[in-house]
């Protein structure tokens, strides 16, 4: 089993530069079969999640390379295809390229997708805007069927900002027949990032970024080159390491504007932050207060900052109540950090936390991706050695994680464990 292995307690110092954005990508990953040519995307992480996806992509006629860092996607030829059942439920965005499919081919199929388990998260926003744009799709034995004689511009209402929804039926709508409006859209950058490339590669969209989105159908789209964003999760877990150490970590090359609620909210908290054009700079030398956090849609605190954020405050003085809106069972990481001396209580869909001194090293174990760096950060933090497990799900969506937390001055090793050390560790 591999696991990280961390020995708590130094003061995270120093500069970084994050890699490009996971969601975003997957979300390009998807709109890529739109264009008929070959796509240059510079900055993709190599994450198990964009690896896992583009891998789906050569399901379906796209010939795909990693060169140089960059991933060059060629989907001049798309078929159908079948898609390998274990690599759709591997990830949510999958389910993504059943309209970008459709628009190419006139149907497609796909099995219900995956993700980190975290809430019910339904697919039923998706639906319905595929079916406003003219989609038939059926849900047989655990495959979503999809066919259409030809997808049209619709007016559409989301009842609630969904990034996905958003990204797949913008996507979509690009191929199709007319103008569509997409009202309530989330305004994510990622939302805005997809955007950009979809107009790059020849899709006339207009307002990506507020809450309505234009989209005017055109016939074809080409492949292009795209450079994705940086990563803001990436960079508010570092900017929030440096927070649970009492460190001083400045991340380079980033968007400011992306990062005001988590930033704010350290500020609120007692952290001390400078910003520049493209950087921001978090440092802390005191024990942090309790403050209230609730996750919004953007630009409000992430849902994805969560429970990193909760980490942070379990070693803050007085109380903290963190409040999850999105997910309704985003929670794994509490019972883990119980384990390791924090003060958690869930009731109802907030996280109340009494702030403790300290923290200490124990076997824990990541439920999903955030958790895991939720508890890596703790890990980090605590007195003594912390064995984080799972780390498979860490690697969903942080590259060379445990490197560049060293080059901060972390002390974290991927390890192997044998069966004996395993068991040893295992709660009771
Ligand atoms: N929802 C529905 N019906 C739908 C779609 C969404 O009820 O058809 C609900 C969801 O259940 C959830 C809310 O709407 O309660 C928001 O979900 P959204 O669609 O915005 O999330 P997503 O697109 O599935 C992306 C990120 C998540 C991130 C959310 C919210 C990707 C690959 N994933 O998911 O990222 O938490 O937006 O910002 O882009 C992560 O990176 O750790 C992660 C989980």
């Amino acid at each position: 089993m591999t696991v990280f292995r961390i020995q708590g307690g130094a003061s995270l110092v120093g500069e970084l530069e994050v890699p490009g954005s996971k969601n975003a990508s997957l979300a390009i990953l998807s709109a890529v079969l739109l264009g008929k040519g070959t796509t240059v995307l510079h900055n993709v992480p190599k994450v198990s999640d964009t690896l896992t996806k583009a891998r789906l992509l050569t399901n379906f006629g796209a010939q795909v390379e990693w060169r140089e860092g960059s991933l060059i996607v060629d989907s001049s030829t798309i078929h159908p295809g079948q898609a390998d059942e274990e690599t759709v439920r591997a990830i949510r965005t999958s389910f993504y390229l059943l309209g970008p499919l459709l628009a190419r081919n006139g149907h497609a199929e796909l099995p219900a997708p995956g993700g980190c388990k975290i809430g019910a998260r339904p697919v039923d926003f998706h639906l319905k805007g595929l079916a406003l744009l003219g989609a038939d799709v059926v849900l047989e034995g655990g495959v979503y069927k999809a066919t259409t004689r030809g997808l049209r511009g619709a007016e559409i209402y989301l009842d609630f900002p969904s990034a996905g929804a958003t990204q797949h039926l913008m996507a979509t709508a690009t191929l199709a027949d007319g103008v569509t409006v997409i009202q309530n859209a989330a305004v994510e950058p990622e939302v805005t990032a997809l955007a950009a490339f979809l107009n790059r590669m020849g899709a006339r969209i207009e307002g990506a970024g507020t809450s309505t989105v234009t989209i005017t159908g055109v016939t074809s789209l080409d492949g292009c080159e795209f450079r994705v964003p940086s990563d803001r999760l990436q960079a508010g877990t570092y900017l929030a390491a440096a927070a649970i150490t009492r460190g001083d970590i400045t991340v380079r090359g980033i968007l400011p504007d992306n990062q005001t609620a988590l930033v704010n909210k350290l500020r609120e908290a007692g952290a001390r932050i400078d910003e520049g054009p493209d950087w921001v700079r978090v440092a802390c030398d005191r024990r942090l207060k309790g403050i209230r956090v609730k996750t919004m849609p953007y630009p409000g605190f992430p849902t994805d900052m969560q429970q990193i954020m909760a980490a942070v405050l379990t070693l803050a003085e007085g109380t903290s109540v963190v409040e999850e809106t999105i997910y309704e069972s985003r929670i794994g990481h509490v019972a883990e950090l119980n384990r390791m001396g924090a003060k958690m209580r869930v009731e109802g869909r907030a996280t109340i936390i009494e702030g403790v001194p300290s923290l200490t090293g124990a076997a824990v174990e990541a439920s999903d991706l955030r958790a895991g760096a939720a508890l890596v950060l703790a890990g980090l933090a605590a007195e003594g050695t912390t064995l984080v497990k799972n780390v498979r799900y860490i690697d969903r969506g942080y590259e060379n994680f445990e490197q560049t937390l060293t080059e901060l001055g972390g002390r974290i090793e991927r390890v192997e464990i044998g069966e004996s050390e395993e068991a040893r560790q295992l709660p009771e």
